[in-house]
């Protein structure tokens, strides 16, 4: 049947075997994932309940009995990408019986009234609000109950999971007049320090030793603390660098508002968190900031990137900006560009402005499409030229590239690394930059 016995040298490799073999005997399934790393984290979530439902994962989506697409909404064109696939993917489901089509995520939030007309084939919705619910819904898809045993036992039997991500908040209490994230995720709500603590353990035991914190509003976490105060998101970064096996802790995303002089020492002193941030700013101009709802000013954000930059003074700093918002002048569009040179952003994502139904901008004058066109690719070039500047500085300095996949990794500055010889996923390697004018830097290991 399976195995030959001289291969079997130990109980171990036997059972892999055994694995090997029931693999093409199990059911699988496929995921699709869109949108920001909150989705990315939802869909492993997701995929764990399949697993603990004895369901095994597939690279290869015609092999899967199940698929499912978790879909992004935060600009129109997220949607339509999303939506676009699931449209295409009606042969999948009809040509073979049984096949389950799931569709997930904010974009199924959105529509989810429209959705079952618009795609009659597919067989279950999860809007964005209801993921924490996916466990039992998949147990009545597929008519499989899971114990918590079995839940424990469905992590991951394959590869090599180098960095995890651990959601510490789900939702969002803000109300930036062009985001539907609030609209398809819900209010806040922040989940329990010693949840986070389990799941950053549960992540280092697959594999993992860099972990990302994730929330819309991540900086912004509390919760009932044990110290006769409120936990706060500086608590949690010391109480996560004490798992062991941590190496490295990111965090994704930060609001301006809640980068505390506290956050900002403690990310300075705990030696598991990466110089790295990624700071969304929006727009350089006051007046926009404020019709944005952004709660903060263009000389706070400023005055932050100095005092981050200040207490680690090798830390990238990368952001969001949104060009064509309504009301955006020319002027405000030039204070974006000035504010992106002042602060010598190391990276970023340059967004055309797309007005999403039901929230506030949505129902103001947007400039044209030219316009926003022409803002855009100048602002690409503005920001192309401050990332370029900051490279120039890396060449013969020394990195440790956490190796991801296989010559590639990632420095704790988050810089994407080719580097030559022979390296293992997973290890971490020092190395020297040799090349960075491109975003993917060269090095050697020293
Ligand atoms: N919670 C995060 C952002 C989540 S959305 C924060 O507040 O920083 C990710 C990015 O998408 C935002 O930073 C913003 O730059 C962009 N974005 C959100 N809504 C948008 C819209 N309607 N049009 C264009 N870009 C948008
Ligand atoms: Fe959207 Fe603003 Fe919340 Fe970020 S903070 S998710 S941009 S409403
Ligand atoms: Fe993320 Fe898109 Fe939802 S950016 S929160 S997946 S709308």
């Amino acid at each position: 049947m399976i195995a030959q016995p001289p291969l079997l040298t130990q109980e171990g490799s036997f059972r892999v075997l055994l694995i090997t073999y029931n693999r093409h005997l199990m059911q699988k399934f496929y995921i699709r994932t869109f949108g920001c790393q909150m989705n990315v984290a939802d869909s492993n979530e997701m995929g764990r309940h399949l697993k603990a439902r004895g369901l095994v994962e597939t690279e290869d989506p015609e092999e899967a009995s199940v698929l499912l697409v978790n879909t992004c909404t935060v600009r129109q064109h997220a949607e339509d990408v999303a939506f676009s696939e699931l449209g295409r993917l009606r042969p999948w489901k009809t040509r073979k019986p049984g096949r389950k089509l799931v569709v997930t995520g904010c974009a199924a939030e959105r529509t989810k009234q429209s959705l079952r007309g618009r795609f009659p084939f597919v067989d279950l919705v999860v809007g964005a609000k209801a993921i924490e619910d996916f466990g039992q819904m998949a147990e009545r898809l597929l008519a499989k109950r899971a114990t918590d045993e079995d839940l424990d036992y469905a992590i991951p039997s394959m590869g090599h999971q180098v960095s995890g991500f651990v959601t510490i908040m789900r939702g969002c209490n803000y109300s930036c007049t062009y985001c539907i994230v609030p609209y398809v995720r819900g209010r806040e709500s922040y989940h329990p320090m010693e949840q986070i603590l389990g799941e950053v353990r549960d992540r280092v035991n697959e594999g993992a030793s860099e972990i990302t914190l994730l929330g819309q509003t991540v900086n912004s976490y509390h919760s009932d603390g044990s110290k006769g105060r409120d936990t706060d998101f500086a608590d949690l970064l010391e109480e996560v660098a004490k798992v062991d096996g941590v190496d490295r802790i990111r965090f994704m995303s930060p609001h301006p508002y809640y980068m505390t002089d506290r956050v900002i020492e403690t990310m300075a002193g705990v030696p598991q968190v990466c110089e790295a941030l990624h700071l969304p700013v929006q727009s350089g101009s006051n007046r926009v900031l404020k019709t944005m709802m952004r709660t903060y000013t263009r000389e706070h954000y400023i005055g932050l990137a100095e005092k981050m930059r200040k207490a680690m003074p090798d830390m990238t700093l990368s952001t969001d900006v949104i060009v064509g918002f309504p009301g955006e002048t020319d002027a405000e569009f030039r204070e974006t560009l000035s504010l992106i040179r002042e602060t010598q952003f190391d990276w970023g994502y340059i967004f055309k402005y797309s007005p999403r139904e039901g929230t506030p901008a949505a129902e103001m004058e947007c400039p044209p499409l030219e316009l926003i066109e022409e803002r855009h690719q100048e602002c690409l070039a503005v920001l192309e030229e401050t990332g370029a500047g900051r490279r120039a500085r890396l060449p013969g300095t020394v990195h440790e590239v956490l190796i991801e996949d296989g010559n590639f990794g990632r420095s704790r500055s988050n810089h994407k690394i080719r580097v030559q010889g022979d390296v293992v996923t997973g290890e971490i390697v020092r190395v020297k930059i040799t090349a960075a004018e491109r975003a993917t830097l060269q090095a050697v290991p020293v």
